[in-house]
């Protein structure tokens, strides 16, 4: 396949058809160096899109250095993603779009939490939703809160591994090469396994 960005969708889709409880888990390294997983939520418009908190360590780290790495493995389909690129903010608009989605009760913790922050106990947390919980009283679907929202992965490399016998696997680099017109064209090696 020529767009390695639709290869990513595929093998997406298939992980997904094949079961697999949260396929769209992925690690997201950033900084120098740290890693967690997130969800990814969407390939589109040229790159991965999860969402999170803007005042967590994460979001932190990609507004120093929009430079990341993400994998995402599938062990039983025998497949890795694995990718380097920059990150950016979605659009006020994408955000507002995907939060609008996610069930009340992620809305009210999105507003609550203070990701990444030193939390005295677990009653400071419940006190802070509590919070929330009265100033949207009555309301169904909690507005977007300004600190949270989604980051684009934009690629420059991705690698596609999948398992063959005996370790002697297939990994496929696609490295961004030049435009040709409209049309982004990638360069590709097979690298050893
Ligand atoms: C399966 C799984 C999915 C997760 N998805 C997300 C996510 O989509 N967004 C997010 O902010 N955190 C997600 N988390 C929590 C992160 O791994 C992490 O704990 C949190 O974002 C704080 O990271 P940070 O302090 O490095 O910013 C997920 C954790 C797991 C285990």
């Amino acid at each position: 396949m020529d767009d390695p960005l639709a290869l990513a969708r595929q093998w997406l889709d298939d992980a997904a058809a094949a079961g697999i409880h949260e396929p769209n888990a992925m690690s997201l390294a950033t900084g120098h160096v740290s890693l967690r997983t997130v969800l990814l939520k969407g390939i589109s418009d040229g790159g991965f899109v999860f969402f999170t908190n803007y005042q967590s360590r994460k979001a932190a780290e990609l507004e120093a250095d929009p430079t990341c790495a993400l994998s995402l493995t599938w062990p039983t389909l025998g497949r890795q993603i694995r990718a380097t690129g920059r990150a950016t903010r979605t659009s006020a608009h994408e955000s507002d779009d995907y939060f609008a989605t996610r069930p009340r009760g992620s809305q009210v913790a999105a507003w609550a939490s203070p990701q990444s922050e030193v939390l005295a106990d677990r009653a400071v947390l419940d006190a802070l939703v509590a919070e929330v919980e009265q100033r949207f009283a009555g309301v169904d679907r909690l507005p977007r809160p300004p600190h949270w929202g989604g980051y684009r992965v934009t690629p420059d490399e991705i690698e596609f591994w999948t398992r063959r016998d005996n370790r002697l696997h297939d990994r496929l680099r696609y490295r961004r090469a030049d435009h040709q017109g409209e049309a982004q064209t990638w360069a590709v090696d097979r690298l050893a396994p």
